[in-house]
C-alpha cells in the first residue's frame, strides 16, 4: 500500500526541487516499456471514460445496461493496471532490516521527502505521466457526474416533444377498427391511438390516448380547454404525468360518498387525475396535469382529432411546464 500511495504522489508532486543530501535508496535505470504501459492504460481508461458518455448519450444503442457496465469497469481495472506497473517497475524500493525509528525524530520528514523524490526517478516522462493521470481521473468524474443527465433528456429531446396526432386524425382502437361518438359509453374508458399508426410507433409515448365519456354537466374545463370535448367525450394522454406509465384505470362507477367523481388512475404510484377537469391532478405524485386531445366528430360519427395535445405528453422533466397547485 505504501508503494502505490509513494507512486500516486510521485505522479501528482514530481520531484519538485533539488535533492540537497545523498542519496537514500540505490539507483535504478528507467524502464521505458514499463512506463509507456503505464501511460497508455491511464489514457486507455480516460478513452473508456469517454466511452461511457458516449454509451449514456446514445441511448438508442442495444445491451446499453451492459455497456455502460463494461466500459466503467475497464476503466477502473485499466487506472488499476496501471498503478501496479508503477508500483511494481517504476518506483525505485529498497528493503531495509531495521528496528522502527523513534516518533518525532527531526530527521524523518527529510528522509519521507527524499524516499519520495528518488522514488520517482525512474520516470522519464512526467509530463506525459501527468497528463495521463488528469486525463483519467477527469473524464471518470464526467462518467460519474453523466447519470444526472436522467434528471430529463438532454440529446434526445424529440422523442418526448413529437406525437402523430394531427388535425382531421380518425381514433382507431387496438385492432385499428375507427371509433365512433356511439362506441363511448360512460362508467368505461377506452385506449385509442391514431389511424395509421403502426404496432411499432404506438409505443411512443405520443401515440396513446384515454377515452372516456362523462354527462355534460359535469365536465369544469378550463377556459383554454373549452371545445376539447365532443359530445361530453374527453380525451387524454395515456401517459401518466408522473414518471410515464401508463394511466390503465378508470374510476367509475363510483362507491358513494367515498368518491366524489369519476377519475382516470395510473397504477405505478396512484396519480389520480379528474378528466371533468382538463385531467387536473386529484392525488399523487404526478406534477402536472395530463395533456388533452382536442376531438370532434365528422358527418359519420366518427371521432377525429382536432388538432394535437395541449401541453407536453409524457413524464414531466427540467424541459416541461412545471405544474402549481393554485393557492
Ligand atoms: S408513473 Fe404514474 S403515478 Fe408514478
Amino acid at each position: 500500500m505504501r508503494k502505490y500511495l509513494t507512486a500516486a504522489i510521485v505522479l501528482l508532486l514530481g520531484r519538485g526541487h533539488a535533492r540537497r543530501t545523498p542519496r537514500v535508496l540505490p539507483t535504478a535505470p528507467p524502464n521505458p516499456g514499463a512506463e509507456a504501459a503505464a501511460v497508455a492504460l491511464l489514457f486507455l481508461a480516460a478513452l473508456l471514460g469517454v466511452g461511457f458518455i458516449v454509451v449514456y448519450a446514445v441511448s438508442s444503442l442495444p445491451d446499453q445496461t451492459q455497456l455502460l457496465g463494461a466500459a466503467l469497469g475497464l476503466s477502473l481495472l485499466s487506472i488499476a493496471g496501471a498503478l501496479i506497473i508503477v508500483g511494481k517497475k517504476l518506483v525505485v524500493t529498497e528493503e531495509l532490516v531495521e528496528p522502527y525509528p523513534p516518533d518525532e525524530h527531526p530527521g524523518e520528514q527529510e528522509l519521507v521527502v527524499e524516499l519520495v523524490e528518488e522514488s520517482g526517478e525512474r520516470i522519464t516522462r512526467r509530463r506525459l505521466f501527468k497528463l495521463g493521470v488528469g486525463a483519467a481521473g477527469g473524464t471518470l468524474g464526467l462518467a460519474a457526474l453523466t447519470p444526472a443527465l436522467s434528471f430529463g433528456p438532454l440529446f434526445q429531446t424529440k422523442y418526448f416533444r413529437g406525437t402523430p396526432w394531427r388535425k382531421g386524425r380518425r381514433l382507431v382502437d387496438e385492432g385499428s377498427r375507427p371509433y365512433r361518438a356511439s362506441d363511448i359509453e360512460e362508467n368505461d374508458f377506452y385506449t385509442a391511438f391514431p389511424e395509421g399508426s403502426t404496432l411499432q410507433s404506438r409505443e411512443d409515448l405520443g401515440a396513446p390516448i384515454v377515452l372516456v365519456r362523462l354527462p355534460k354537466s359535469r365536465l369544469r374545463l378550463p377556459p383554454e380547454l373549452a371545445g376539447y370535448a365532443a359530445d361530453g367525450i374527453v380525451a387524454y394522454s395515456k401517459i401518466c404525468t408522473h414518471a410515464g406509465c401508463a394511466i390503465s384505470m378508470y374510476r367509475a362507477p363510483l362507491f358513494q360518498p367515498d368518491e366524489p367523481r369519476p377519475a382516470l388512475v395510473c397504477p405505478c404510484h396512484y396519480s389520480t387525475f379528474d378528466p371533468a377537469d382538463g385531467g387536473s391532478v386529484l392525488f399523487g405524485p404526478a406534477g402536472r396535469r395530463l395533456p388533452m386531445l382536442p376531438l370532434a366528430i365528422d358527418a359519420k360519427g366518427y371521432l377525429r382529432a382536432k388538432g394535437t395535445f395541449d401541453d407536453q405528453v409524457g413524464p414531466t422533466w427540467w424541459g416541461t411546464h412545471i405544474w402549481r397547485p393554485t393557492p
